[in-house]
């Protein structure tokens, strides 16, 4: 059967993937809750929709970081795409520019970020930083970003220790032989072998500086510049406001899709928190402080939702994996097209000829009936 929502790609996902792998992509940390809460919490809003609007001609054009995309439905970074298929973060990076979408490369990948940047050349990207303990190498891979062309610097703030994925502990989840991270090559002659938990989870633990904090944000985006710092695992408004005096030129509201710390706030709340703090970006991110959200968003429906709140673009992470797993790049831009009309079609009903009209007054959080 052609799978026709991201639970199908899903899916058909489980049925390719091994069980190791489909567990890592897919675990949430410890009991899961924030997992869940994180996908449950868009349908707490409802969607006020506006009736006897022209929507003969929907548009989803947006701008991050004055870059024009043709939809606010970007890719989250993800590590190790080759578990998913042998084609790895090349067909993933080559569906994104199929798209008009942004694809943003992570440190784990499994393919080097130069090699990411060659196999579509000229397509937005951007690059998803951990700082190491080793700073030096931190710095390297900024000035590699930079020499390969991507066009803003991510941190993950989220990450100072691996959040414990139960099922991958009990997998003794490692990568696969002939898999490497591919951008780490040159640190990795450490011994990862060990029968405590995840390969992932001690890597973490011995190379990522859990040390990192306020005082060295603004030295780490002098060091990113030219290119713009976004600071991405914030969960509050008062740690957005600081990342902006700190140097961040946009915010990431991500709680690592449920991986980190379980029971922290569903992402929609959080998004909530974060654009009160620090204002709402006009239409297309032209105004204003961009403000990004990833976490549970499993269709266009839940996007639009997110862009009500005050989101300026939305990531997804593990639809992007469904269908890699499903079809290689082909299979990535079958999800990205889902997504895609699914954002269409709910514009449409909702009476939102593009994303500016989204913004306004669309979205109230949907009270439930008492008796
Ligand atoms: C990597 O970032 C992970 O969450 O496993």
């Amino acid at each position: 059967m052609r799978p026709v929502t991201i639970d199908d790609f899903e899916a058909v996902a489980r049925e390719r993937l091994s069980p190791m792998a489909y567990d890592y992509y897919r675990s949430g940390a410890d009991e899961e809750h924030t997992l869940h809460r994180n996908r449950e919490a868009w349908t707490e809003y409802a969607l006020h929709y506006r009736v006897l609007v022209d929507v003969s001609a929907p548009s989803t054009a947006t701008r991050v970081l004055g870059t024009d995309l043709a939809t606010p439905i970007l890719i989250a970074p993800t590590a190790y795409h080759k578990l998913a298929h042998p084609d790895g973060e090349r067909a993933t990076t080559r569906a994104a520019a199929a798209a008009g979408t942004l694809y943003v490369a992570s440190t784990l990948a499994t393919t080097s970020l130069e090699h990411v940047a060659a196999a579509a050349p000229g397509a937005p990207k951007w690059f998803q930083l951990y700082v190491h303990k080793d700073r030096e190498f931190t710095l390297r891979l900024i000035a590699r970003a930079k020499a390969a062309g991507y066009g803003a610097v991510v941190v993950t703030c989220d990450t100072p220790v691996l959040g414990r994925r139960c099922a991958d502990v009990r997998n003794g989840f490692a990568l696969p032989d002939g898999l490497l991270m591919e951008n780490l090559v040159e640190v990795i002659p450490l011994d990862l072998q060990g029968d405590d938990g995840s390969e992932l989870a001690r890597y973490v633990a011995s190379r990522h500086d859990a040390a990192f904090s306020w005082s060295d944000l603004r030295d780490l985006a002098d060091a990113c510049a030219p290119l713009p710092l976004v600071v991405k695992g914030i969960a509050r408004g008062d740690d957005a406001r600081r990342a902006l005096d700190h140097g961040a030129r946009a915010i990431w509201v991500s709680n690592h899709g449920g991986r980190q710390l379980d029971l922290a706030p569903s992402t929609a709340d959080a998004l909530v928190e974060v654009v009160d703090a620090v204002g709402r970006a006009g239409a297309g991110g032209d105004a204003g402080t961009e403000v990004y959200v990833d976490g549970g968003i499993r269709s266009g429906t839940h996007a639009l939702v997110a862009l009500g709140l005050g989101a300026t673009a939305v990531f997804v992470g593990r639809p992007i994996l469904w269908g890699l797993a499903e079809g290689g790049e082909a299979g990535v831009k079958r999800v990205l097209e889902l997504l895609n009309a699914e954002l269409v079609r709910a514009m449409q009903l909702a009476g939102c000829p593009d994303l500016a009209s989204a913004r306004d007054d669309l979205v109230r959080r949907h009270r439930r009936a008492t008796r």
